[in-house]
């Protein structure tokens, strides 16, 4: 019998996800299209490997078990699987034509709607991923300063410019490698070494999990002001989720440049890069940034309805709300329990669950916890992505299974023995940021930034 969303006696029957996985091996270098999505980032042996279909929150793998999602397709599920309001979006555009030979009046539709919400939308692209749109904007920042160097801190998609700064670099001209750096969040003095009048453009998620402290946004903004640096803010994840304009309406601060994808069409592949007439225009002619799928009208029919569903039924409070309940909820449990060495953290809309290295090695904690929470029908891979379908019936069985699973984590380090409790083999290291990888100092000095405290 299949398991569902509930406390099931035994862990999942994976046996179509790995015979579809066996099949996949010697075919697909790497296996997935998606690190996220790939086995590496699930218990081995234990999680399923393929999803064949959603329906709200909930997802049923290629074996027919039904599960709670917490993962949301790594974010484009804003809304729901299968969710009416843009399924029939889609539907009635698809009667129509998917792509054509001319332009399609929803480009202009959806330009104007993203112009209201998004704060810095004086002009409007379309393309169809986060990195098409983050390399977007650095071409652009270069372009519009003149300037080659980049300063980035964070994940920002596949392409040249940001992966070098990475371990997996290979492939790419030592002279794009040397014009990329990084720098820490939250953290100042890491940015203004490498600051200098070389440097194009500053590009950065605006939060991930961690508040930014002392200012840190509005300081970014002023030295790019003083420097003529192009700001860009990454909103894969803020945008249309943290507030309907992202995180710039958020904390009321303008980027230069910003990049949007992820939730803004439920699922559906379309992305954005908005910003300041004077650097956008540029696009007119001297900046190349054209793609063949670009104006896809499948895609931006659903960003439509998602954006109108959005405006009218205030999906972003809500989303902080179920949020609110699960990050309380959590850090409850933990507390009953006297386990300090885990929290939920980060925004209400997108919540983190961590594990200190006090407590063992974190990678295995949060194995258990994958494990014992895919045999109660949850899938989770250490966040909360909370979507408009998530019911407070799915954040009330959520809390409960935690109750369940804490006290195992518990006891697992109690005994200090967790691979003991471990059925699988556990997740390995999420490639994302990579703390001061290319961090370098600036080729010139650097002029001292007499009004920041360092
Ligand atoms: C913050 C951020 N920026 C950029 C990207 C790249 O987006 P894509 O995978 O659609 O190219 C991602 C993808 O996860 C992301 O999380």
């Amino acid at each position: 019998m299949n398991n569902g969303v509930k406390f099931n006696n035994h862990f999942p029957d994976i046996s179509n996800s790995n015979q579809l996985y066996e099949r996949a091996l010697p075919l697909i270098p790497g296996v997935t299209q998606t690190l996220a999505k790939g086995p590496g980032q699930y218990i081995k042996g234990i999680a399923p490997k393929y999803l064949v279909r959603g329906k709200g929150s909930h997802v049923w793998d290629a074996d027919g078990n039904e599960y709670l999602d917490y993962n949301m397709g790594i974010g484009p599920v804003s809304l729901g699987y299968s969710f009416p309001a843009v399924d029939d979006a889609i539907i009635d555009q698809l009667k129509d034509g998917i792509t054509f030979s001319l332009m399609h009046p929803l480009e202009v539709e959806v330009a104007e709607l993203v112009h209201r919400v998004v704060p810095n939308a004086e002009s409007v692209r379309f393309s169809k991923t986060g990195a098409d749109v983050t390399s977007a904007a650095i071409r652009l920042a270069r372009a519009y300063t003149g300037r080659q160097k980049v300063l980035c801190c964070g994940y920002h998609g596949w392409h040249d410019w940001y992966i070098s700064v990475t371990d997996r670099n290979s492939g790419i001209p030592d002279a794009i490698k040397n014009l990329s750096y990084t720098f820490n969040y939250n953290d100042l003095p890491s940015l203004l070494t490498s600051v200098d009048d070389e440097v194009a453009a500053i590009i950065l998620e605006p939060v991930v999990f961690e508040e930014p402290k002392n200012n840190f946004l509005f300081d970014l903004r002023e030295i790019c002001n003083q420097y003529g640096i192009v700001l860009i803010f990454d909103e894969m994840w803020t945008g249309f989720r943290m507030s309907l304009g992202g995180a710039q309406e958020y904390f009321n601060i303008k980027a230069d440049l910003a990049c949007f994808s992820k939730a803004i069409a439920n699922g559906m592949p379309v992305s954005l890069l908005t910003g300041k007439k004077e650097i956008m225009n540029l696009l007119e002619k001297d900046v190349f940034f054209f793609t063949t799928f670009g104006g896809e009208a499948l895609s931006l029919a659903a960003a439509k309805a998602t954006i109108e569903f959005m405006k009218a039924n205030n999906v972003q409070e809500y989303l902080a709300s179920q949020g609110r309940k699960l990050k309380e909820g959590y850090n409850r449990i933990v507390l009953q329990n006297d386990m300090d060495y885990t929290k939920c953290s980060g925004y209400n809309f997108r919540l983190l669950v961590s594990f200190n290295s006090s407590a063992g090695d974190p990678l295995e904690l949060k194995s258990l916890v994958q494990q014992e929470l895919i045999k109660r029908g949850i899938i989770w891979s250490g966040s909360h992505n909370l979507s408009f379908s998530h019911s407070d019936t799915d954040i009330d069985y959520t809390l409960s299974a935690y109750e369940e699973v804490l006290p195992i984590l518990k006891k697992a380090v109690d005994e200090k023995n967790v691979r003991k409790y471990l059925k699988g083999i556990p997740v390995e290291p999420v490639f994302r940021k990579v703390d001061n990888f290319n961090m370098k100092p600036h080729k010139k000095p650097v002029k001292v930034f007499d009004d920041y405290k360092m």
